[in-house]
């Protein structure tokens, strides 16, 4: 395993990809709305990219053909946008984007209710966010790996709900995706030693029931079993000597 220590060029193109990519998030949350097919919001995503100077990260990798992955409600991540899919006024939509700026990549994902989603679902996705902020806040020099791990389990569940296990964070730099593996779950305490410098996506997964999940005959899209509710949001990370600085969110 090898982590990439980021120098100071590369973290300012990281830095700007993020930016870039965060200003995306900031107009897409007016995108998601019920009536648009999941195909409809990835060509959007697809044109701003471009505008933003933003090559994605996601078409072509492993055949994928999409600039987004779009997964709504029981669908997990790498729902593969379709003109078949419309968002409805109930669903969860969650959106997740990879792009590179300059050879450097941010990546991204949210997770978005539409009006008539009920309000367990809006605590859900509370719950979501701050398992992402519990996990970011352990990212500190000299701490281990693992207690982002932990940090975001132990939110997760605190408050009941299923941490999924099957696919999980990573580091992030020229690649998509770079060494270490950053699982959701684990016990504090373990796994490399942070430094400045190292990037990384981390991206809790979890659900309102079981934590199975499976992958659909599409190839891609990951379901729960139980047909739960589930919920990813993602952001791109700077380890520092001082607080971790987060490249996917405007100051
Ligand atoms: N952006 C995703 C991640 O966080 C990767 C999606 S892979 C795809 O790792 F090919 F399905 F897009
Ligand atoms: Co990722």
């Amino acid at each position: 395993m090898m982590i990439t220590i980021k120098n100071n060029l590369a973290i300012a193109k990281m830095e700007e990809a993020g930016k870039r990519l965060a200003n995306l998030f900031k107009d897409l949350v007016d995108q998601v709305t019920p009536g648009k097919t999941t195909l409809q919001l990835d060509g959007w995503i697809d044109a701003q990219l471009t505008a933003l100077g933003l090559e994605s990260k996601t078409k072509g990798y492993r055949g994928y053909k999409h600039s987004s992955c779009i997964s709504i409600n029981d669908e997990l991540v790498h729902g593969v946008p379709s003109e078949k899919k419309m968002i409805k006024s109930v669903d969860l939509v969650k959106v997740d984007v990879c792009a590179s700026w300059n050879g450097y990549c941010a990546d991204m994902a949210r997770s978005f209710c539409m009006s008539s989603v009920s309000v367990p679902v809006d605590e859900f996705l509370s719950v979501a966010q701050q398992s992402l902020d519990d996990g970011i806040e352990q990212a500190v020099s000299g701490a281990f790996l693992s207690n982002i791990s932990a940090a975001i389990q132990k939110k997760i569940e605190k408050h009941g709900y299923g941490v999924v296990k099957d696919f999980a964070g990573h580091g992030i730099g020229k690649k998509m995706h770079e060494d270490p593996e950053i699982l959701n779950y684990g016990r504090a305490g373990y796994g490399p030693k942070l430094r400045s410098g190292m990037t990384f996506a981390l991206e809790p997964m979890l659900t309102m029931g079981l934590c199975d999940v499976y992958v659909d005959p599409d190839g891609w899209t990951v379901k729960t079993k139980d047909a739960s509710l589930s919920a990813h949001v993602e952001d791109t990370i700077l380890v520092t000597d001082d607080l971790p600085r987060i490249l996917t969110r405007l100051q």
